[in-house]
């Protein structure tokens, strides 16, 4: 574990909601604080399907990771990971292949402090956590290469990151900055969250956040596509989160129930 001594105090703010802390409400966890229930709860009053969108997400990256791992990918590079959840990437990877290798990476010590759960690999294998910030690449790239080869494919793991990360902080740049230090025939597997199918809900969501001091930077299909624009688009392509291989996985209740504002897609590097 690398980038802050999990023996150190955590710097844990419970005054203001955190993502990954509300996410975990979302998903039935308990790691979270009132201050993330309240936040989710006025979520919720907006739109009360945002547990199944979550649970929706994660069933993306389940999905995605068995794609890759049937696909011959021994690596990955978890951004923005969240508190653990089983499964978690590296289970679903290695047990297509125990030999993965996975680095995830997070900013919130939350998930520092619960790290232990994701470091738990198969003996073949190997996992490792990072504590960084995606603004931060290059902390990122020198710490996951003490892991992974980066001369052999990397798939880089951006699941409901990037709508935490603005045009200001270069979202695009950030990604295109990460794909470079990657071999050819690594992949980008992505979700992210959309204002297309809900504007007005997704309006007030924002500005509920933006006041409690949350980003939310939500992007059209258009700018959620352009993210692989140098990319080779694994088939259907950019699609619907559901939408994206729906055989390689199971049905979560609730998610024919309208459609969920968000795309995920899978692209390879040429
Ligand atoms: C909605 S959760 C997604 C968790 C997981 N990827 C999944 O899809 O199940 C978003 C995660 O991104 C993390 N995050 C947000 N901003 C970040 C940043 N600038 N750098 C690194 N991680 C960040 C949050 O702490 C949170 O754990």
């Amino acid at each position: 574990m690398t980038g802050q001594d999990p023996t150190t105090p955590l710097d844990i703010d419970t005054s203001r909601p955190h993502p990954a802390r509300m996410y975990d409400w979302y998903l039935g966890g308990k790691d979270n604080y009132p201050v993330d229930e309240e936040m989710g709860r006025q979520m919720l009053a907006l739109d009360p399907r945002v547990p199944v969108m979550a649970r929706v997400n994660r069933a993306f990256m389940h999905r995605a990771t068995r794609w890759l791992a049937k696909n011959g990918v021994r690596q990955f590079l978890d951004i923005g990971t969240g508190i653990p959840t089983e499964p978690n990437l590296h289970q679903v990877a290695q047990q297509i292949a125990p030999d993965a290798r996975v680095v995830y990476c997070d900013n919130d010590p939350i998930v520092l402090a619960h790290a232990a759960a994701l470091l738990r690999s198969t003996p073949e294998g190997v996992t490792e956590y990072l504590q960084a910030d995606v603004r931060d690449p290059a902390t990122i790239v020198e710490g996951a290469r003490k892991i992974l080869d980066f001369d052999r494919p990397v798939a880089l793991s951006l699941i409901a990151l990037l709508h935490f990360i603005s045009d200001e902080d270069g979202a695009h740049e950030l990604v295109d900055r990460l794909l470079a230090e990657l071999p050819s025939g690594s992949y980008l597997m992505m979700t992210h969250a959309t204002a297309d199918f809900t504007p007005e809900e997704s309006a007030v969501a924002t500005e509920k956040l933006k006041a409690a001091g949350v980003t939310l930077a939500l992007r059209s299909r258009e700018e959620f596509t352009r993210f692989f624009d140098a990319l080779d688009l694994v088939e259907p392509g950019v699609a619907v989160v559901p939408e994206w291989h729906p055989e390689l996985g199971d049905p979560v209740p609730g998610q024919d129930d309208g459609v969920i504002p968000g795309y995920g897609a899978v692209a390879r590097k040429r």
